[in-house]
């Protein structure tokens, strides 16, 4: 399952990545608008940070195809490869995402609340769908089942498109995703850094070192064998 980070902060995107085996950021306009910076800065900056062989998903904004076009188009040509489209999952979506598929630019149906919505996504041509899994929790529905729906559809229809999940709550809601085979998941920081936050983890660590220097002065391997 590729992992991404779902901010666009970059102190914690920089922090992310020097630690976890991250494949790339997303971004969706309330993110950007949160960093009260220049957004083409940040996302500069956020390819910069991450690499180019990195994904960065960037979301256009117009809600009629051919702004989204328009958007996409400026999107790709500042950040380069490796850089996906963010179409809501809308009429005026499927059509750019159709469009922006034989003009060869990579795209994610997003604002995904139902399987049909992915579907079409998918159907239309887009690379990755995005469920919003505590949204549609938060609806009165079951997000982790919904995101499962939607891994079955795109497997028994064998579409070259592959589950998103976005808007996590918790890690376990990332980890149950994980093991139904989901093909990428993006998680807030603090999300992602619940993955291993785990007094036992902390505690276990702390007794190894505790009993290695039971042994004497020396604290690493290196001080013994170099
Ligand atoms: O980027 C879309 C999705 O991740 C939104 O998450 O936490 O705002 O529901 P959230």
């Amino acid at each position: 399952m590729k992992l991404l980070i779902d901010d666009a902060n970059v102190e914690e995107i920089q922090r992310l990545v020097e630690y976890y085996p991250i494949d790339g950021v997303t971004t969706n306009p309330s993110i950007l608008g949160k960093q009260k910076r220049n957004p083409k800065e940040v996302l500069l900056e956020i390819r910069e940070i991450i690499g180019s062989d990195a994904l960065l998903f960037v979301q256009a904004l117009p809600t009629d195809a051919e702004g989204m076009v328009e958007d996409a188009k400026a999107i790709v040509k500042l950040l380069g490869e490796n850089t996906i489209v963010k179409v809501p999952s809308i009429p005026e979506g499927f059509k750019a995402i159709r469009i922006l598929k034989e003009e060869g630019i990579t795209t994610c149906g997003t604002v995904v609340f139902t399987p049909m919505q992915a579907y079409l996504a998918a159907k239309a041509g887009a690379s990755y769908v995005a469920p919003y899994v505590n949204r549609i929790d938060n609806m009165g529905y079951d997000g982790i089942r919904v995101t499962k729906e939607i891994q079955d559809i795109l497997v028994n229809h064998h579409m070259d498109c592959m589950v998103l999940a976005a808007s996590f709550k918790n890690s376990q809601q990332v980890l149950e995703l994980c093991e139904y085979g989901i093909g990428s998941a993006t998680a807030a920081p603090s999300v992602i850094d619940a993955f291993v936050k785990n007094p036992a983890i902390d505690r276990a660590v702390e007794d190894f070192i505790h009993d290695f220097e039971s042994l004497g002065e020396k604290k690493t391997m290196s001080e013994y064998l170099g």
